[in-house]
């Protein structure tokens, strides 16, 4: 174990995000100041030269990549284009520049279970990736991440660079985004349960046919995790991390709309796509290092809800 200096500088890309923002809340609580953090405005990470000249000038010790472009299922299928394009270019031009310097200690970049074959036998063990068809609807996004998780792993191969990969479940917590053409199902369903509320609905319609079933990771455990593996985890092959708890989308809903206190009917709309049937993550390999989720899913949509109720949302 090498534990991080309370003076290293921490790069945290896409430190506004969901993840980005509770990883910077970790790093806080435990007294990390030396914090490097930029806004999309201030650095588009698209663009090589800006990337260039931030971690020249900077010299990070430690880099963690939690900058996308990231969209529900919806938005995945619509703009393939972008999410193929930005995603490549964010995760190259990091990772690439970050290998050409001296003062990197670690760099963690960050997949996504999503990009595991749709039919990938269940639990997704790590070494999945890459054995079958991607689910279609996120195709680009995935092909985008698989490239950054290689990348990642090529550098540390060939060059021994210290460059690590999780590679996380569904996310969900504060500072989600709650945009209803960007957002993840829990973003989605807090807003749309809460709104159904306020506005008195007798029904509410979710997405899909309400039979897939998912795992779900709150932020504040993944931002745990991430720190756990910057200080615990070598290898050039990335490593899951989920909460091993798996839940049917009908049940989230029901769930959701307790916590929520919408009253009234909750439906099913099978028009809408459903994506990957079952996507449930072998944790096997960071349990066994010692690592473990802590908030169960009832207290963590209960806290993102408060978190919904307080604050300004994105969109
Ligand atoms: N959410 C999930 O369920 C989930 C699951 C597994 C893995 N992940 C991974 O976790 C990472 C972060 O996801 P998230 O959910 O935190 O996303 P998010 O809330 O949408 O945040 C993404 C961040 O990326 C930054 N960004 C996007 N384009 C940029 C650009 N061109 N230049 C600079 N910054 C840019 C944004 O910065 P600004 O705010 O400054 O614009 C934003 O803060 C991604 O790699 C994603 O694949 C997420």
């Amino acid at each position: 174990m090498k534990p991080l200096e309370k003076n290293s500088k921490i790069y945290v890309a896409g430190h506004r995000g969901l993840v980005g923002s509770s990883i910077v809340r970790a790093l806080q609580a435990r007294g990390f100041q030396n914090l490097l953090l930029k806004t999309s405005q201030e650095v588009d990470l698209r663009r090589q030269v800006e990337v260039e000249n931030l971690l020249n000038n900077e010299k990070p010790e430690y880099i963690i990549i939690a900058a996308a472009r990231v969209g529900g299922i919806v938005a995945n299928r619509d703009y393939p284009s972008e999410f193929l394009y930005d995603n490549l270019m964010i995760s190259a031009n990091i990772i690439h520049a970050a290998a050409q310097l001296s003062s990197v200690k670690k760099l963690l970049f960050l997949g996504s279970s999503c990009i595991f074959p749709k039919f990938a036998a269940q639990p997704i063990v790590e070494e999945s990736l890459l054995t079958g068809a991607l689910e279609s609807t996120n195709e680009a996004y995935a092909l985008s991440k698989i490239a950054g998780l290689k990348l990642t792993e090529y550098y540390n191969r060939q060059y021994n660079k210290p460059f690590i990969s999780a590679m996380p479940s569904n996310l969900y917590g504060p500072g989600d985004n709650f945009n209803l053409e960007l957002s993840h199902v829990i973003p989605a369903l807090v807003r749309r349960f809460h709104e159904a509320k306020i506005a008195g609905a007798a029904e509410l319609k979710v997405w899909g046919t309400g039979t897939p079933f998912r795992e779900f990771l709150y932020a504040e455990d993944l931002a745990e995790g991430c720190l756990f593996l910057l200080e615990n985890y070598n290898e050039a092959a990335f490593i899951n991390l989920g909460s091993g708890e798996e839940i049917s989308i009908r049940e989230l809903a029901v769930l959701i709309s307790k916590v929520v206190g919408f009253q009234g009917k909750i439906a099913f709309d099978p028009s809408k796509p459903d994506g990957t049937p079952r996507k449930m993550m072998d944790n096997s390999k960071v349990l066994k290092m010692g690592w473990k989720a802590k908030v169960p899913l009832a207290e963590g949509i209960m806290r993102t809800y408060e978190w919904f109720l307080k604050n300004e949302i994105r969109g």
